[in-house]
């Protein structure tokens, strides 16, 4: 059977309105899932339309639709809350490897050619092939069979700007040669240099800044999709990409603002490649109160209101049900509970609100940072649970901090302020807290989650 062309053009524009539904939906937390399950379906509608907009010959597509699926459901099914970051990298690859495949195929296919589609070809390749080495690397880093410190060398930027170079002067030898053999060995070394590209990019990044770079190779394999679009003339497969690529940038500048930093340092700079100490984070700055569970229990037991700062070291200690129950029994106990999420917390987008939603917290009690500050000098009590970067009032106070200027959760300001943490160490950024020292703060060391569990048993006592 072979849709009519109407019928194919009308279920391209019904799947392209699903996914920007589902899309729009993804952006608030109590319909996250539907927008994926509409998105689903506008993917599905998608691939059944295209499947029968020619006579194709279904069996090797059938054979390639059973290994994809098993493959998808069984990592789907394997993959850890943690891990999310390389299951995705190694989705943008593969959508980068598409890319490249599908431009090449067209190229090998297509006789006389115009120059837009050589074009289109050229320009799918190379960002195909930078998404699928870099994210390749990503991949390796984030899994930690790589090193995830940057790998720096002097003169790296002119051996990046020269391939680059290779890469544009090899692209448009590409689109204007007469000669076919010609054109086969030049897209060839494209897509050899679009490869080191990619590897070299990627390398130069700290693994800490892997995730913007995942949310930008994200945008890269959607750029790619959507030229693979214009190649083959797909009209559903042009929007889908355009759409990935635009909200994967709008994440990676979201994630940018959010640690008040360009994307060009997060890209160039070799941020976290310095040590804790070169960059200040072994130097004391004052005297240092801790706490015993039993004089947090007494302020807690009175508080009227308190503020859960959740971080990085919640999401390694796992103590999201902790914070929970510890949150419900204060509020039984007449505390007003709020939970403030900084928008870098952690070390993915929405790292913090996935796990606080996995503990089932209501959420109406999660709060951006922004509309916790502005009232955080009448809050009784500050908890911060493995958080540092993100509650570090360096960022508001000093100007030769590398974080000056970044957004932080004033938790300084609250009467007073506990710290859950295992030892004096610094955070990503690998600098000093002075927070630690202030007057109203006081330590609590220990595993967030045995500290958690510690404070619920004194409750229960
Ligand atoms: P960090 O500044 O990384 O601090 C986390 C703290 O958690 C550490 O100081 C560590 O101290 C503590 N910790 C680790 N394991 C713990 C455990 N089991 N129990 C208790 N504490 C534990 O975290 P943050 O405040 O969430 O800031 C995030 C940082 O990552 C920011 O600098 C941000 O710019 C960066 N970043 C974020 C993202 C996204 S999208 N979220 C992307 C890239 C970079 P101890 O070792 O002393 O316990």
């Amino acid at each position: 059977m072979i849709l009519p062309i109407e019928l194919v053009d009308l279920g391209y524009i019904i799947a392209s309105i699903l996914f920007i539904y589902g899309l729009k939906m993804l952006s608030q937390p109590t319909k996250a899932r539907l927008g994926n399950g509409v998105s689903f379906l506008g993917m599905l509608v998608a691939i059944v339309v295209t499947l029968l907009s020619q006579g194709l010959d279904f069996s090797w597509i059938i054979v390639g639709v059973v290994i994809g699926s098993l493959l998808g459901l069984v990592s789907a099914l394997k993959v850890k809350m943690t891990a999310m970051p390389e299951m995705v990298a190694l989705f943008n690859g593969s959508g980068g490897l598409a890319s490249v495949l599908v431009g090449y195929i067209s190229f090998h296919q297509g006789a006389d050619m115009s120059t837009a589609s050589l074009i289109a070809i050229g320009v799918t390749v190379v960002i195909g092939g930078v998404c699928f080495s870099g994210s390749l690397v990503a991949f390796g880093k984030l899994a930690e069979k790589l090193t995830d410190k940057p790998v720096l060398f002097t003169g790296q930027q002119v051996v990046n700007v020269l391939i680059l170079l290779g890469i544009v002067v090899g692209t448009v030898l590409f689109v204007i040669s007469p000669s076919v053999e010609n054109q086969y060995l030049i897209i060839y070394g494209v897509i050899f240099l679009a490869l080191v590209l990619g590897i070299m990019s990627v390398l130069a990044i700290g693994g800490a800044d892997m995730p913007v770079v995942i949310a930008l190779l994200n945008s890269y394999s959607g750029l790619a999709a959507c030229g693979a679009g214009f190649v083959i003339v797909n009209k559903v497969l042009i929007v889908s990409g355009a759409l990935v690529g635009a909200s994967g940038l709008i994440l990676t500048n979201i994630m940018c603002k959010g640690m008040n930093r360009s994307l060009a340092n997060v890209l160039f700079s070799g941020f976290g490649s310095a040590t804790p100490a070169a960059s200040g984070g072994g130097s004391e700055q004052g005297e240092v109160r801790a706490s015993s569970l039993q004089d947090v229990y007494y302020v807690l037991e009175a508080a009227r209101s308190v503020v859960l700062v959740p971080g990085y070291g919640m999401a390694v200690a796992q103590a999201q049900h902790a914070v929970r129950e510890l949150g419900d029994i204060l509020e039984a106990n007449g505390t007003e509970v709020k939970y403030a999420i900084h928008p870098v917390a952690g070390r993915m987008p929405g790292h913090m609100n996935v796990l606080l939603a996995e503990a089932n917290v209501p959420y109406e009690q999660l709060f951006e940072m922004d509309d916790v500050n502005p009232t955080i000098n009448t809050v009784d009590v500050c908890i911060v649970i493995g958080a540092n970067d993100v509650v570090n009032p360096s960022a508001r106070e000093d100007k030769s901090s590398p974080i000056y200027g970044m957004p932080i959760i004033n938790v300084d300001y609250a009467r007073t302020v506990y710290v859950l943490k295992r030892s004096m160490n610094a955070g990503f950024a690998g600098i000093q807290n002075p927070l630690f020292f202030k007057e109203n703060t006081r330590m609590v060391f220990g595993d967030a989650k045995a500290t958690m569990q510690g404070l619920i048993a004194e409750f229960k006592e």
